[in-house]
């Protein structure tokens, strides 16, 4: 009776005139921001992949809403692609369309055009000059990426490498890692000589104190210093040990079933399809490149980053969830800067380690047609007991 009562009341002030003009303001905000939202493609959850169980323990985690925004949770998206390589563009463009829409593109370096004297130390620096330019043309892009940022103080931001690509659920696995990273960020002792106003952590989704997360690798190690574990177990996105490609040690995955992912924090990795910085993160990257002593190339250079120094926070994920797309046709196309036989040509492109891969998924993505997403290693399907689950270990 009661609630009837109301409900009339409420329509009657709503049907008076004087609240006409508001009222109509309002649904049409309402019904604007509804089809902004939904202009943003979403990628239906594929498989069982529902949050079943919230972390466990004490730990007490912040929202990761925020990762389902135009820009993955960061402040910002970057990627790295010389401005010759249109191709590599276009086919991030359309990947990232399925995913974040808003992304600014940081413009690669040639090698040849950096002068010895911009450069802190000449010392290892490789003798053949294509060497010298593939190493230095790298190193100078990503260091862009921490330069811009700092220049314009973001307080996070994620980089990708063009031909980057990563599984179609992409969102729900950053918001499981960022479960994960909040609780490995949380257990660093605070910096307190960096706790100053302009140093404090990014308040980010991901936690509020790391310098890096290292999403996508080829390889990364566990730090004796914060053994630690992030446990994400059924996890249907998680590749068969058969089909984990790396180039360096991994994590002990033995005491584990074949579809646990872990999120840890970094001693060493290997390449840099993806990663993210913070702020602090970036000026450290500024600070530890400009004062170089040997050269090396960029992804070992913060290999040393985050297994020498103590106050330099590096996050990684093993199995990666990001990776290189290596695409069908000629295999001259793959890199910017080596060249290879021109006759040869692979019939079918690939990713390792990414399950449901987005480059090869995008007709059925942009047809909306989900039960025809194609499945790499389909033949090796790891075991899935269950929804998936996170905890501490
Ligand atoms: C997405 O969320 C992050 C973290 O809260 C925020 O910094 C960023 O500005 C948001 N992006 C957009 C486009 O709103
Ligand atoms: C730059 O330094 C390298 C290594 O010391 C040297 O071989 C090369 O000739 C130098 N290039 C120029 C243009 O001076
Ligand atoms: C996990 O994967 C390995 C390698 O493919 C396989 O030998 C093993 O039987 C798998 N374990 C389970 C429980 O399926
Ligand atoms: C890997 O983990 C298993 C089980 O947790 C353990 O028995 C084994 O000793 C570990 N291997 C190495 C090389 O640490």
């Amino acid at each position: 009776m009661a609630a009837s009562g109301d409900r009339d009341r409420v329509l009657s002030i709503l049907r008076s005139p004087r609240l006409l003009l508001p009222t109509a303001l309002l649904l049409s905000l309402i019904f604007l921001s509804y089809s902004l939202f939904n202009h943003v493609p979403t990628i239906s959850r594929i498989g069982n992949n529902h949050i079943v169980a919230s972390a466990t323990g004490a730990f007490s985690y912040q929202r990761t809403s925020p990762i389902q925004n135009a820009t993955l949770g960061f402040e910002r998206v970057f990627i790295l692609n010389l401005p010759e390589r249109t191709d590599k563009l276009d086919a991030f463009t359309l990947s990232s369309s399925l995913h974040s829409p808003t992304f600014d593109v940081i413009e690669g370096v040639h090698g040849s055009l950096i002068l010895n004297k911009s450069l802190p130390t000449l010392n290892k620096l490789p003798q053949k000059e294509t060497a010298r330019n593939n190493m230095l043309g790298t190193w100078r892009a990503h260091l862009n990426f921490a330069q811009r940022m700092v220049r314009e103080r973001i307080s996070t931001a994620i980089v990708f490498e063009d031909d980057a690509d990563w599984d179609v659920n992409l969102r729900t696995q950053l918001e499981q890692f960022a479960h994960g990273s909040q609780y490995i960020s949380s257990a660093f002792s605070p910096p307190t000589a960096l706790k100053s106003k302009s140093y404090g952590g990014p308040h980010s989704p991901y936690g509020d104190d790391w310098d890096l997360l290292w999403l996508g690798h080829c390889g990364v190690s566990t730090h004796p210093a914060d053994p630690r574990l992030f446990i994400i177990d059924n996890d249907p996105t998680v590749p068969s040990p058969l089909h984990r490609v790396n180039y360096q040690s991994i994590p002990n995955m033995s005491g584990f079933s074949n579809s646990t992912r872990i999120v840890h924090r970094v001693r060493s990795g290997c390449c840099l399809y993806s990663y993210a910085l913070s702020q602090r993160g970036a000026q450290k990257m500024l600070l530890a490149q400009s004062t170089l002593t040997e050269f090396q190339p960029v992804d070992i250079a913060m290999r040393l980053m985050c297994q020498e120094s103590d106050s330099f926070k590096c996050i990684g994920v093993f199995p990666q969830i990001i990776d290189t797309h290596k695409a069908a046709g000629s295999i001259e196309r793959d890199s910017d800067m080596t060249s290879f036989d021109k006759q040869q040509a692979r019939t079918k492109g690939f990713t390792n380690n990414i399950v449901r891969s987005t480059r090869l998924n995008w007709a059925p993505l942009l047809a909306g047609t989900t039960d025809a997403i194609e499945v790499q290693f389909p033949e090796d399907t790891p075991e899935i007991r269950g929804g998936v689950s996170m905890r501490t270990g």
